[in-house]
């Protein structure tokens, strides 16, 4: 089977490393592992994953430990948008958590719909709207994976969101907390789909994490989730949104996310 062949030959690559976390990169966060000492396996050597092609992705999974903890950290995830299927995006919460992962920390940009978050915040992700119009459970449930109809009232988890606040206070980093609504993309939303966004109850907006929540959620992993805010939401002020954009802010924050994605771990 495909997902064995790839336990397998991670396994083999890493000396039987045994991951505890598993860590994933968002847009413009890519650069988390510079400097870190590790095993680094390109996404086109994994069977089952696929190359990312969006700008600001790396495409390999790295492999460190840090504070008594193994980490595996995805530089890069896949996307609705690029054309993957919802399997795909999927696979690597499923590969990761076969590999031993038992907690996994989610992290993207996203627009915020509002002007009480501003470019450059962090927050924490306390749940979500799935506005992609699937689901990555719909076919035939694996039983001896997850459950058929997994509960879904608490997909982020309560303890790690107080030690995230904990790392972020003792770092003197003002940590925000809300909802984020996941919409296919890749366009970004149109003023009155934002307004749409915070009556339903987001307060961010992003393209990706929502999928990978399900399914860590199904396989009965601890979810942590945590939005970079890299631009207010389309309508919110008058400037228009870019990719690139997004990335700047990513680089300029990457520091303060580094730093408390850190701390978080240490208090795991
Ligand atoms: N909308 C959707 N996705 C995003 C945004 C946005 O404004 N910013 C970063 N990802």
């Amino acid at each position: 089977m495909q997902i064995e062949n790839a336990v397998n030959f991670i396994r083999e690559k890493t000396n039987g490393f045994v991951p505890d976390i598993l860590l994933v990169l968002g847009s413009g966060l890519g650069n988390y592992t510079d400097g870190l000492v590790g095993v680094t396996i390109p996404y086109s050597k994994i069977d089952g994953f696929v190359p990312s092609t969006v700008a600001g992705h790396r495409g390999a999974l790295f492999f460190y430990s840090s504070n008594n903890k193994n980490i595996a950290v995805m530089q890069g995830r896949f996307h609705f948008y690029e054309g993957n299927s919802m399997e795909t995006i999927t696979y690597p919460i499923k590969l990761l958590k076969k590999l031993g992962a038992k907690t996994v920390i989610l992290t993207n940009a996203a627009g915020a719909l509002d002007t009480t978050l501003s470019p450059g915040d962090l927050m924490l992700i306390k749940d979500h709207i799935n506005l992609m119009g699937t689901n990555p459970l719909i076919g035939k449930n694996d039983d001896a994976m997850g459950e058929r109809f997994p509960d879904m009232s608490n997909v982020y988890c309560q303890n790690l969101i107080k030690k995230a606040h904990i790392a972020a206070d003792e770092m003197g980093i003002n940590l925000k907390e809300g909802v984020y609504a996941a919409t296919t993309g890749p366009s970004y939303e149109t003023p009155s789909e934002v307004k749409m966004l915070k009556i339903m109850g987001a307060d961010v907006v992003g393209m990706s994490t929502v999928p990978e929540a399900i399914i860590a959620n199904w396989l009965n992993m601890k979810v942590l989730g945590i939005s970079l805010v890299s631009n207010y939401a389309s309508g919110v002020t008058d400037s228009k949104l870019s990719h690139s954009e997004v990335l700047e802010i990513g680089k300029e924050t990457s520091d303060k996310f580094k730093k408390l994605v850190n701390k978080i771990i240490e208090k795991m």
